[in-house]
């Protein structure tokens, strides 16, 4: 007899919830920002295709992994094979960084949403520096997660994506309208996001265009692992990876038209520079000075434009936070309600020193936190997108295309009546070179990007940048050797251990 009791409830359930995970500051900020900095159409196309070819063979790589396993990311790799559990325990460190810093960006996201009707213009730098007020909002954002995590995959994930991702669309869309309708502006900046100019796209472009691939689909992060453990035989994965993919581009491509032809709009009317585009800037500066230009309308929009960014966030740290629970659930056994309150606290515990070195570093004092030249924000960034996701997303290729095998893949995919067919041949090509090569190459180049940056147009030798890699390969080796010692050879438990640890 097969109980569903934790786990998704329909098929549908699972593609919104993964989407939400997907969807986030990704999606609405950094892609806008970032086609902005490489040029932009052309950007956009490589993007696309990177979607296509790559992000769409590893995102269908993890969730197998997870399903077939039915168990966290630890589990499920060692399920695979016992000599490969350590890429499981990156898949669970490395949500457990990120929700931290994740969660400051969005507790500045939940006070610009709850500040609409003042004035957020301007208002961005001085709230930086106010360290409990950072604080507060953030630990109101990760509350927020914590609830939705407590109520388990069906009634607390599964649930809220079911009215959270259709009400991001929504604003999403409506917000869209308006931008497209400001008038005078607004078809240079639809000219710039859409007639691609190849000139303007370099090889670095390329690399990034990759990267911001794999961060917007969460990739190489124990997420898509840790969800598709949840889904059962029902669930057709081919094609739910497909609509996850479409969801995260679509959401990001209309975040173009919502914001080009608005700061275009705002560059063109005031004649004023539009501040910048560039990274923490354009959301909580330029943004805001779009809105205010607007009078009463704009606030209102504002307000509709930050609580969608605000869900979009908290969508995804559900899942950062669920891959984590899920790993100390199963292994010790312990009832979901008082793991997931232990994460939420380590991570407002740890999330205070990322917020407070953001502000003073920001705010440009003198003495601010920083490691390696780096705010602690920017550090954690660093460390486990530039370096280590990669790592971990090669791996899930790694494990299926080369230990668990083309074969085999496509055998228990057609066990569970998931005919491939042609597709077959061309995701084993894909997963056994294609896609790995392509993600090694987004690690080699980003980590000789961090140790050589450009400086003054010469590449440069940086101690920092190698420190940062150190530390981060120094956790991938921390991972690894608690592996061994510690994991290998016990029980990791499975998602039916949860199940009966809550009787
Ligand atoms: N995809 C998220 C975004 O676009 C960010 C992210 C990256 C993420 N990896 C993740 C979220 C893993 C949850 C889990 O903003």
């Amino acid at each position: 007899m097969e109980k569903k009791q934790n786990g998704f409830a329909s098929g549908l359930g699972f593609i919104l919830a993964a989407a939400g995970s997907a969807v986030g500051l990704g999606n609405l900020w950094g892609f806008p920002y970032k086609t902005h900095a490489n040029g932009g159409a052309a950007f956009v196309l490589v993007y696309v295709a990177c979607v296509l070819f790559i992000g769409i063979v590893t995102m269908l790589c993890e969730i197998y992994i997870g399903r077939r396993a039915k168990a966290n990311p630890v589990t499920a790799f060692k399920f695979a094979s016992s000599k490969i559990g350590w890429f499981g325990v990156l898949a669970v460190i490395i949500p457990g960084f990120i929700s931290c810093y994740y969660a400051v960006l969005g507790g500045y996201t939940v006070r610009f949403t709850v500040n609409s009707f003042g004035t957020n213009a301007g208002s961005f730098v001085s709230f930086a520096e106010k360290e409990w007020l950072v604080i507060l909002f953030t630990a109101v954002f990760i509350g927020t997660a914590l609830l939705v995590v407590m109520g388990g995959v069906k009634d607390g994930i599964e649930k809220s994506s079911k009215v959270l991702m259709p009400a991001l669309f929504i604003i999403l869309v409506g917000t869209v309208i308006f931008s497209l309708s400001l008038g005078e502006g607004v078809s240079e900046g639809l000219a710039f996001y859409m007639k691609p100019d190849f000139s303007k796209l370099s090889g670095s472009g390329i690399l990034a265009a990759m990267g911001q691939a794999f961060y917007s689909l969460s990739l190489g992060m124990g997420a898509m692992v840790a969800y598709g453990s949840y889904t059962g035989k029902e669930v057709n994965l081919l094609k739910s990876t497909a609509m996850i993919c479409l969801c995260d581009t679509g959401v990001a491509l209309l975040a173009g038209f919502a914001i080009f032809p608005a700061v275009y709009h705002y560059t063109a009317t005031t004649g004023l520079e539009a501040g910048s585009f560039q990274g923490v800037g354009l959301m909580f500066q330029t943004l805001p000075l779009v809105f205010e230009d607007l009078g009463f309308i704009g606030k209102v929009i504002q307000f509709f434009f930050f609580f969608m960014v605000s869900i979009a966030a908290v969508t995804s740290v559900i899942s950062l936070f669920e891959v984590v629970s899920q790993f100390f659930i199963q292994k010790f056994r312990i009832r979901r309600k008082k793991v997931v309150m232990a994460v939420a606290v380590v991570a407002v515990l740890i999330s205070v020193p990322i917020g407070i070195s953001l502000g003073q570093v920001l705010g440009g004092k003198e003495n601010a936190i920083v490691i390696f030249g780096q705010n602690l924000l920017d550090l954690f960034d660093i460390i486990t997108n530039t370096v280590l996701m990669p790592v971990c997303a090669f791996f899930s290729c790694i494990t299926v295309g080369w230990i668990i095998g083309p074969k085999k893949f496509s055998r228990e995919m057609e066990q569970d009546g998931q005919k491939l067919g042609l597709f077959s041949s061309l995701f084993s090509v894909m997963v056994k070179f294609v896609t790995p090569l392509l993600i090694l190459a987004i690690e080699i180049f980003g980590v000789y990007d961090l140790v050589f940056p450009v400086v003054d147009s010469a590449r440069s030798f940086s101690a920092n940048g190698l420190g940062i890699t150190l530390s981060a390969y120094g956790l991938l080796a921390l991972g690894t050797v608690i592996y061994f010692v510690f994991l290998k050879n016990s029980d990791t438990g499975t998602n039916e251990d949860e199940t009966r640890a809550e009787k």
